[in-house]
């Protein structure tokens, strides 16, 4: 049986930093984070949104075209928890009012979490074809000011609905997949920001890719060239093209011409060029940006999925674009969301960085800034309270 991803949504925050602004305070060549790292700009999220908020506005649209009764399963991969107990998954399942009998649970393995709850799913929906599950990744990426990672920051979330017969992708089951325990990127439970060694970080996202891409070439016999369009995890985008040219070395094919490497990879690239890392959601923002903006028509067209997280898990696998995908897109939504955005100063992004939701365990209320269609109001005995925009 056929399954895969049905519907795709995406959401960022209402604000961003120009990263030329942010070069210009750093003392830094603009060039260098618009060429050298692949990023323009970077989502910021304002007090009163949180992963909950993301990842309840990603799924909003989803819910307003299907039965919420049939989602019985609700997985939801994020390493920017805000509860050490709770998982986020309970409270979307209350904004979207979602049926009672449902699992809803999180997961979390660093940027790979998504992955691992959309793979979950797949199995899931395999042995209860007239069933859906909501698959949600959603974080805030946050490294030191001043730090080399800070250009890469952002924030986001997509929302899979994962079901038999998919309008969208029917997804392969030979996947290749890596674990190892390294520490390249990770996240003390008493830091706001990540710790990272960014330069080993990539070469262990490059070599846990080769090894992933190897063991799908083993049990799919596929080529590269058998693959239309390639995404990957997103923490920058140059990183995809090194990535693509890593696999093209792999495959011993001469390092294609800069166009045929935009062709496989560029559409997926506009929408994290845009909001920086989202880490859960960055793969599936990357599959969304494909679909909603490749000129041409993918229909029955095979593309890659490679998800990274840090720590790290890896994996690599690939769907089939299905006829008539176009038709149950949310991209105007998407490119209306990106276009509509607030540009902050410089001094306005770091008083946002310095914010920290108040942890003195007293009742607060929070001041309405631009939100999707939920925002977090306050916090009241201890309790997280959330609310519709609308
Ligand atoms: N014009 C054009 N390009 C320029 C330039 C200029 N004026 N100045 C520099 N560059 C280029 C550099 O040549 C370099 O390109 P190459 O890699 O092709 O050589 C690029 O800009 C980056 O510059 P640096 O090598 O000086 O690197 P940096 O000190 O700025 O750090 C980084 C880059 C390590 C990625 C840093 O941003 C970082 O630590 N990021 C966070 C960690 C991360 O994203 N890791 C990715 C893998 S881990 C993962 O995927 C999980 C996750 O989501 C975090």
């Amino acid at each position: 049986m056929n399954v895969g991803i049905d519907l795709i949504s995406f959401q960022t925050s209402q604000y961003f930093l120009d990263l030329a602004t942010l070069a210009q305070v750093r003392g830094v060549e603009a060039e260098k984070y618009r060429a050298g790292l692949g990023q323009e700009r970077m989502a910021v999220p304002p007090p009163d949104e949180d992963i909950v908020t993301l990842a309840a506005s990603a799924a909003k649209p989803i819910m307003e075209k299907i039965n919420s009764n049939d989602i019985e399963l609700l997985l939801f991969g994020t390493e920017s928890g805000v509860d050490q107990s709770k998982a986020a998954a309970l409270f979307v399942h209350g904004l979207l009012n979602l049926s009672k009998r449902c699992r809803a649970v999180e997961i979390k393995e660093a940027c790979y979490a998504a992955t691992a709850g959309l793979q979950l799913a797949l199995a899931w929906v395999q042995q209860h074809p007239d069933k859906k599950a909501l698959v949600l990744g959603a974080d805030i990426a946050r490294y030191d000011l001043g730090s080399p990672g800070e250009p890469t920051q952002g924030c986001g979330a997509i929302a899979l609905l994962i079901s038999a017969n998919p309008r969208l992708l029917v997804l392969d089951p030979e996947t290749g997949f890596h674990a190892e325990n390294v520490m390249d990127f990770w996240r003390p439970n008493y830091r706001t920001e990540a710790l990272v060694d960014g330069k080993y970080s990539t070469l262990v996202y490059l070599s846990t890719l080769v090894d992933s891409w190897r063991q799908y070439r083993v049990a799919t016999g596929r080529k590269l060239g058998d693959l239309a369009r390639s995404c990957f995890h997103l923490p920058f985008t140059r990183l995809a093209e090194k990535a693509y040219v890593r696999l093209c070395r792999e495959e011993k094919i001469p390092e294609p011409p800069p166009d045929e490497i935009q062709r496989k990879i560029g559409p997926s690239l506009l929408y994290n060029r845009q909001t920086g890392n989202t880490y859960a959601a960055s793969l599936y923002e990357s599959v969304a940006a494909l679909l909603d903006n490749d000129p041409e028509d993918l229909s029955g067209q095979r593309i890659s999925l490679f998800s990274y997280g840090s720590g790290c898990m890896a994996e690599f696998f690939s769907g089939v674009v299905q006829p008539g995908y176009r038709e149950h897109l949310f991209a105007e939504r998407h490119r209306r969301m990106l276009a509509e955005r607030t540009e902050l100063t410089y001094r306005q992004y770091e008083d946002v960085f310095r914010y920290h939701v108040p942890a003195d365990g007293g009742d607060h209320v929070f001041a309405p800034y631009r939100t999707g269609l939920y925002r977090l109001q306050g916090i009241k005995q201890h309790v997280r309270l959330y609310a519709a925009t609308t």
